[in-house]
């Protein structure tokens, strides 16, 4: 092939190329060391005559130099275009909007007994706490509820195998089934006057459905003065119950029977309830808490004297609140961890 053959092939051919893999074939194809097509004519140049051998000699060693240029020019242009293309994929769009990042939060049982923490702080009431696992004579004996006695019974009780051994009775271990024995234990040790609440954990051994949990979260209240009555408390827990519902409420004392509380009663509150496809509301009072005047046994248990000291105590559900409060219709979902529900309070 003629030398200007050459070229003008070579140059049709550099125009469609479009990757470094045809721009490396190609450069192989015209000038590579055995079988380039311009090496080939090089070679052969030592059988032309002498003239010929000059003029073809000079013309394929330009057209050599030539497609060199060419071809990296080429190189420049396919990396150049490359580097657009890698530009425009990494491309910010600013006006995207940004991801949001999800952080832990608190389970919603948390957020109810952090409420009614703050409410009573604010009313003077001290936070304190008891052991979840107690003995049967805080848990029992020390409130009054004598062994082998049918009130026993109210409280289903997780038993511990251990027990301490005392010179004249046994004291067993268990799961506390309330958090009334923190009355005991903190009477114990402080003087009156005094106003706390003891939120905690407490166990049951009981069936569970809708509405029953063998773990579920009490909060216990005691105030004790001089001459503290059923009215101070009236009023204490109406205010308690219109600062965690955030409007007014209506309440009643029930009659009611409590080994460590004499009198005892039960208080409910009065709720509006939808009546299906009505357009009326029903009134329903729903029970909430037990509560009462402290039994002069149970200061006897403190080693206060029952003429000197007088108060109320009362004892509430924490998951009931806040079943109330977020109308959650199965106490068993706040224990499930079933994200789906507990996400709901992100
Ligand atoms: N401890 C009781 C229970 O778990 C609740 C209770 C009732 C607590 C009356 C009290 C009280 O302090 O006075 O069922």
């Amino acid at each position: 092939m003629k030398v200007s053959e050459i070229k003008k092939k070579f140059l049709k051919e550099i125009e469609k190329i479009n990757s470094f893999k045809e721009l490396e074939e190609i450069k192989l194809n015209y000038l590579g060391r055995k079988s380039g097509i311009l090496t080939k004519v090089l070679h052969s140049l030592k059988k032309l005559p002498i003239e010929e051998r000059k003029k073809v000699g000079k013309e394929a060693n330009s057209l050599k130099k030539e497609i060199e240029n060419f071809i990296s020019l080429k190189f420049e242009k396919l990396k150049t275009k490359e580097e657009k293309e890698k530009l425009l994929k990494e491309k910010v769009d600013l006006t995207c909007p940004g991801k949001k990042v999800y952080l832990g939060h608190l389970h919603p049982l948390t957020l109810v007994l952090r409420e009614i923490k703050d409410i009573f702080l604010r009313m003077g009431f001290e936070v304190v706490e008891g052991p979840e696992i107690e003995n049967s004579v805080y848990n029992f004996d020390a409130l009054n509820i004598p062994k082998n006695h049918p009130s026993r019974d109210l409280w289903s009780t997780f038993w511990l195998d251990s027990a301490l051994h005392f010179s004249s009775h046994t004291s067993r271990f268990l799961l506390r089934t309330h958090t009334s024995p923190v009355q005991v234990r903190y009477m114990e040790k402080h003087q009156p006057p005094f106003r706390i609440i003891a939120p905690g954990r407490v166990f049951r051994h009981e069936r569970t459905d809708a509405s029953h949990e063998i773990q579920f979260y009490q909060v216990e209240g005691l105030m004790v003065d001089k001459n503290i009555n059923l009215s101070n408390f009236k009023a204490i827990i109406l205010h308690f119950f219109e600062e965690f519902f955030k409007k007014k409420v209506e309440i009643r004392l029930r009659p009611s029977y409590f080994p460590f509380t004499e009198p005892s009663v039960e208080v409910d509150i009065k709720f509006k309830s939808k009546i299906k496809n009505q357009k009326s509301k029903k009134e329903k009072w729903l029970e909430v808490m037990g509560a009462g005047m402290v039994h002069p046994n149970v200061f006897k248990s403190a080693r206060l004297n029952p003429f000197n000291w007088q108060g109320f105590a009362f004892g509430v559900g924490v998951d009931r609140l806040a079943m109330i409060k977020y109308k959650i219709p199965d106490v068993r979902l706040f224990y499930k961890g079933d994200l789906r529900f507990i996400q709901q309070w992100r």
